[in-house]
């Protein structure tokens, strides 16, 4: 497969594409709710999935599209090349602030992951790796990630997971909480894993999130030596929801073993 081809035009169309949300932020969105009324998209979350897969059918129509807004496949299967599309991620970043939200795009055969980008767009940085060729944000290689104990660490997650939810017993991330020097929650999961392999933060958590949304960056991120599980410490199979535990090499493992052991994830 000539993963470099595939690549020069995925980096292609996520550039065409972040010029076409930028020019969004001058006309009135038409914004609606999905399963809550916190759970927003607009018309650009859905034109620009419907950009990427019109793109994409025409030049690879073999390829599978799995794309958040629902324009894609319906996959029951990981066979084959298929494309993880999350055309915004952060949507309620993009609404309200115009800024911390990106494109996340995962390309994956046969479940491996081979191609992530992720598009910061406002700031014109594409984060992006072939597995096995490094990973680089613009034209710049990001450098492997190092080991850090949880007493230097900041994490990323949300508030949520340590008030009382449905999700989880609130109580048992609290001791994270308070060992780690500090916790940030950015409201875009793609770039929360991208500020991992960045070294900003050192690891992030989620209790529930999609395939698309940490398909490309578990591929940049596992590039640097970076660990990507879910809360359990299982691999992830990129067609199911499922919990996240990204972080550097060694933090991961001291997350999994000393604070997040007895949870029912
Ligand atoms: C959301 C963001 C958010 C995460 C949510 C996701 P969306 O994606 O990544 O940070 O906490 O679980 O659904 O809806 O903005 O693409
Ligand atoms: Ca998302
Ligand atoms: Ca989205």
């Amino acid at each position: 497969m000539d993963w470099e081809s595939i690549d020069t035009y995925a980096k292609k169309w996520v550039k065409e594409a972040g010029q076409m949300i930028r020019a969004s932020f001058d006309k009135t969105l038409n914004i609606q709710t999905k399963s809550d009324p916190n759970d927003l998209v607009t018309n650009i979350d859905q034109e620009i999935e419907q950009f990427f897969i019109s793109k994409i059918r025409e030049i690879f129509p073999n390829h599978r599209i799995l794309g958040e807004e629902g324009f894609g496949d319906e996959l029951t299967s990981s066979k084959g090349i298929v494309w993880l599309i999350d055309p915004i991620d952060g949507t309620m970043n993009f609404i309200h602030q115009q800024r911390n939200f990106a494109i996340s795009l995962g390309i994956y055969e046969g479940g491996v992951g081979k191609i992530g980008l992720v598009y910061d767009v406002v700031h014109d940085e594409l984060y992006h790796a072939i597995s096995g060729k490094g990973a680089y944000m613009n034209d710049k290689q990001l450098l492997p990630l190092k080991e850090v104990g949880v007493k230097e660490s900041i994490i990323a997650l949300n508030a949520t997971w340590v008030l009382e939810n449905e999700r989880i017993d609130h109580q048992l991330l609290i001791p994270l909480v308070k060992e780690a020097r500090g916790t940030r929650s950015y409201g875009s999961a793609a770039l929360e894993i991208i500020f991992v392999a960045t070294g900003r933060v050192d690891a992030y958590i989620s209790l529930r999130l999609s395939p698309w949304d940490f398909a490309a960056g578990a591929v940049i991120l596992e590039e640097l030596g970076g660990i990507v599980t879910n809360l359990r410490g299982e691999k992830l199979d990129y067609l199911s929801k499922d919990s996240l535990l990204v972080a550097k090499p060694g933090l991961h493992e001291i997350i999994l073993k000393e604070y997040l052991k007895e949870g029912k994830w």
